[in-house]
């Protein structure tokens, strides 16, 4: 059996590489390619970092974050939970995507390099609850 895995990675945002499409062109690959391999997450920008969670079979997480770690549009991709699951918690969305709007996050005014898991998924499900689903 392949056990559900939910694994969430804070990054840094590559500057030189950012361009208003970055995340249109990321949304558009992971809306397309994770549905088949049965992943679901989130993806929240603040310009400064990436922070994504990433569910599904085990394998096929870890192998698409081992990707995801390469990519050159952001660097220094650290792990900042990795579990088991039951039940995926954000399996509305093949990836949903909130932008942050500083003020109104949750630790807006903090690094999300130093956020600790618990304050990671209060980010993600404040996402959550800001997004649709797609
Ligand atoms: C922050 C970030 C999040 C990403 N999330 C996903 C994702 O959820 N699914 C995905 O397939 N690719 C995602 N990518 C893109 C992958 O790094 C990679 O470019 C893509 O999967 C390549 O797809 P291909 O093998 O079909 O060419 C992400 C990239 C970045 C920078």
């Amino acid at each position: 059996m392949n056990a559900l895995k939910q694994l969430v990675y804070v990054s840094e945002v590559e500057k030189d590489m950012f361009t208003s499409d970055t995340v249109t062109q990321i949304l558009k690959v992971a809306r397309s390619n994770n549905p088949e391999k049965g992943i679901s997450g989130m993806l929240v920008c603040n310009f400064d970092h990436f922070l994504q969670v990433l569910e599904g079979p085990s394998d096929e997480v870890r192998h698409l974050f081992d990707k995801i770690a390469h990519d050159k549009r952001h660097k220094n991709a650290k792990v900042i939970g990795e579990k088991d699951i039951d039940e995926p918690q954000f399996d509305k969305w093949a990836m949903g995507f909130a932008n942050t709007n500083k003020g109104i996050w949750p630790y807006a005014d903090q690094s999300w390099a130093t956020l600790s898991k618990q304050q990671a998924m209060e980010v993600l499900s404040f996402a959550a609850s800001q997004s649709k689903a797609i």
